[in-house]
Order: structure tokens, then C-alpha cells, then sequence
């Protein structure tokens, strides 16, 4: 059969998507790119917040009128299955198939099944040993991919839905990640993008210690691998190991991504962070003194229940302080079955909102600031693809795929995706660089 997948959520999402496109393979399917030639449709839902529910429902929808009335076959897989599978199933008729995500492996057999005419639910509860989905095909021949080093997350925010829906944290076997990731550099694959949802807790729960820093030292070693980039890193896991792994090693990119929420103490205990704004100030020391070009990306909750002006204030001139080249901000969303969603002073959406933006207003002066200092320099971009008007879209190494900044390049020579090339910095805007191949 021929099988649509639409991929919705975080990078976790895109690797089960790519996963479950190599189980497809192996079941005799075929995965198009068209919709409309499909005979079974899945969308792979997120249920993070408000907005990425409502995104998820909105495209089972789409889905759904895309089928009208014929034979096609309509799958809800992912998160929103795992979290709201009996009322999906009551409120959405046209659905055939909700499979959670600890069910990937059970795909084959439903898409199977569902000739039965039956409608069918597969979503259970014991967190999955991934290492069942073999292979990534959908990451096949990518110059970036994501590398999932570990599922499921330990942290209870108490804020976030995720741990109740992704299960406990399970770091990979380090053998089982290095082979995937040879694989994927035997297909093409430049640059690895290591994902989890906590990518410094790595190897704790398996062998003991925090090991993040020996599994980069074995990823650096692979051929064809030119840069390692690591997202999602807690502050309370940065180990010094880890700090000299990413300076020593050439490979490693200047960057890293330390979600922090905030900087007050009371909303971080609130938050059940186990951070302080005294750790949280170290660490970020110890990352720039050892690596003086590092480009830290964090976002922070603006508006968490019981934040007042002098809290946020604080929050403003930390962001000021900081200065972080990176930095995303979320207004608080307010997810049942949350501890945070019992607190009292749950802040207005407004409030919340405006909060964000002025922390954006900040980050654009600040992000405009360092995109300038750029300016003259030589810089390695990966080229991502080539534009209408002949220039091409990259990226630096300060930039993760889909959520930093980019360059745009003028080059006399032709270039295609996944090339490395050097290019000379010759303007920069708030969340952009411009320049032309040197080399
Ligand atoms: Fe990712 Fe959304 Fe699930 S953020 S882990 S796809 S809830």
C-alpha cells in the first residue's frame, strides 16, 4: 500500500516518523509524499501545549476530508493518541487507527487488520525498547539528522505532560546509538543532532554515571561525521567531562541548547527545576570560559502560575545579563494533569503573552548584537538548499536546523545540499547573516 505520513511535535516525533517509514519498508508498503495517492494516511500528533494540540487536531481533520468517502484508511499516531485515546475514539469517527507511542512496532499488523473494516486502538502504557524499530529510512540521504540517544524523561516539571506520556527516561545501549549513527553516515548523513528528551542525563540510568561526553567521544570517531550537535542539555548534568569533550573536540559544535524556564528561584522550585539561579550563573561561566565562542540557545516560561512583576523583572535583566545568542520563549500553557495546573494564581493568558514578547523585544537587540559581531568573518556553512533567486540557505555551526538563524550566499560556483563551504560574513540582520563563498 501506499502510506502518507504527516509529522507534527518535536524532533522526537521526526525520528519515530522516520523509524516507523523503515517498518513500513520492511512490511511490503510504499511511503509517498502525496496525500492524495496514499491509501492509508497517518499524522503523528504532538500534545505538548494548547496550540500543538489544537495543530494535531487540525490535520486529523484535514486528513479526514482529504478521504472523503473513499477507501482510504485514516491512523492517529503519536502523543495526542497516547494522552487522549478514548476521547479521540468517541469524538473523531473517521479515524480508523490510534496507535501511542509505545505501538510503533504493532503498525504493520493494524494496517493489516483494518481491511477487517474493524476500527482499532493500540496504545499501551509499558514504554517501548525502541531498539525494536530498526532503521531510519526517512533520514536516508539527509545531510542533518537527528540522533534519539535516549526516550522518555525522569525531571517531573511540574509543568509538562510528557514524562506521563513518553514513560520514564531510557538512555540507548551507547553500542546500538554508534551504529545507527554509522549507518546513518553511510547514507550521507554531515551533521547529527543529538535529541532526547534530557541529552546530558545520558547513560545515568545505565551505566551509573553521566557519559554523555564518552558516547560524543566514539561519534566523533565516525567518518563521514563533520558536526556533532547536542540540544536539549540540562544545566544540573553539565559535567566538566563533558565541557572539555566539547572544546577538545573538533567536531563538536560551539553550541548548546539548556532549556532554563527562568532565573527566579521561587518559580524554578515551583517548577520543580533542579536548578538555581546561582547553578544556573555557573554553569553558563564555566561554558563560556572554556569555550569562549560558545552559542548557548535556552527558552524560558514567561507567566508561570504566580509569577509577579519583580519575578519577571528578574527574568528580563537576567536575558539582558546573559545575553544568550539563542533564546525562545513560551507563554506558560496550562496542562490538565499537571501539578502546576492545581496551583493557585494561574496568570492571564494576556499577561503571559505580553510577558513573552517583551522578552522577545530583548533577544532581538541582543541576537541583532551578536549576528553583527559576525560581520567580515569566515565562517563554515553547510548549505541546505538553493533558492528561487540563485543565492543559497545554510547554516553555521552556531545553528541547530529548523530553529536557529540562517545565511543567505551568493556563490559563482554551483553548490548542492550538504556541502561545506567558507563564506565571508558581509551583513547581518536580527536573525540572519548574509554572505558569499570564499572558497
Ligand atoms: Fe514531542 Fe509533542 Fe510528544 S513535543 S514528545 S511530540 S508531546
Amino acid at each position: 500500500m501506499n502510506v502518507y505520513i504527516e509529522t507534527l511535535g518535536c524532533p522526537k516525533n521526526t525520528v519515530d516518523s522516520e523509524s516507523v517509514e523503515a517498518l513500513l519498508i520492511k512490511g511490503g508498503h510504499c511511503v509517498t509524499d502525496d496525500p492524495g495517492e496514499a491509501d492509508v494516511l497517518i499524522v503523528n500528533t504532538c500534545a505538548f501545549i494548547k496550540d500543538a494540540k489544537e495543530e494535531s487536531i487540525e490535520s486529523i481533520f484535514d486528513m479526514a476530508a482529504l478521504r472523503g468517502d473513499s477507501e482510504k484508511k485514516l491512523i492517529v499516531t503519536g502523543c495526542l493518541a497516547q494522552r487522549y485515546v478514548q476521547d479521540l475514539y468517541k469524538e473523531i469517527p473517521e479515524v480508523d487507527a490510534f496507535l501511542g507511542v509505545n505501538d510503533y512496532q504493532h503498525l504493520n499488523d493494524v494496517i493489516r487488520k483494518l481491511s477487517g473494516g474493524r476500527r482499532i486502538t493500540s496504545v499501551h502504557e509499558a514504554p517501548a525498547r525502541y531498539d525494536e524499530l530498526e532503521g531510519r529510512a526517512g533520514a536516508k540521504g539527509a545531510a542533518s539528522a537527528y540522533l534519539r540517544i535516549a526516550e522518555g524523561c525522569d525531571n517531573a516539571c511540574t509543568y509538562c505532560i510528557i514524562p506521563s506520556i513518553r514513560g520514564p527516561y531510557r538512555s540507548r545501549l551507547m553500542e546500538d546509538i554508534v551504529k545507527e549513527a554509522e549507518e546513518l553516515a553511510a547514507g550521507g548523513t554531515k551533521e547529527l543532532v543529538l535529541i532526547a528528551q534530557d541529552v546530558s542525563a545520558y547513560g545515568q540510568d545505565l551505566y551509573g554515571s553521566l557519559v554523555l561526553y564518552k558516547l560524543l567521544r566514539r561519534l566523533c570517531t565516525i567518518d563521514g561525521i563533520h558536526w556533532i550537535r547536542l540540544l536539549y542539555c540540562y544545566e544540573d548534568s553539565i559535567t566538566d567531562e563533558l565541557i572539555e569533550t566539547i572544546r577538545a573536540e573538533e567536531k563538536i559544535c560551539n553550541y548548546i541548547d539548556i532549556p532554563l524556564q527562568h532565573i527566579n528561584d521561587r518559580i524554578l522550585m515551583d517548577m520543580n527545576r533542579h536548578s538555581t539561579s546561582t547553578s544556573i550563573r555557573n554553569t553558563i561561566r564555566r561554558l563560556r570560559s572554556a569555550i569562549p565562542d560558545i552559542h548557548i540557545r535556552t527558552t524560558f516560561i514567561t507567566g508561570f502560575p504566580g509569577e509577579t512583576e519583580e519575578e519577571f523583572e528578574e527574568l528580563e535583566n537576567f536575558v539582558e545579563e546573559a545575553a544568550f545568542e539563542r533564546l525562545g520563549v513560551f507563554p506558560y500553557s496550562l496542562e490538565e494533569d499537571t501539578p502546576a495546573a492545581l496551583m493557585n494564581d494561574q496568570i492571564d493568558e494576556e499577561i503571559r503573552e505580553r510577558r513573552a514578547d517583551a522578552i522577545m523585544g530583548l533577544q532581538q537587540r541582543i541576537s541583532l548584537a551578536s549576528n553583527q559581531s559576525k560581520v567580515g568573518s569566515i565562517m563554515e556553512v553547510l548549505i541546505e538548499e538553493k533558492n528561487d533567486d540563485g543565492t543559497y540557505s545554510g547554516r553555521t555551526g552556531y545553528d541547530a536546523p529548523e530553529i536557529d538563524d540562517g545565511v543567505i550566499l551568493t556563490s559563482e560556483r554551483e553548490l548542492k545540499p550538504g556541502d561545506f563551504v567558507l563564506a565571508e560574513i558581509t551583513d547581518a540582520f536580527d536573525y540572519d547573516l548574509t554572505g558569499r563563498i570564499v572558497d
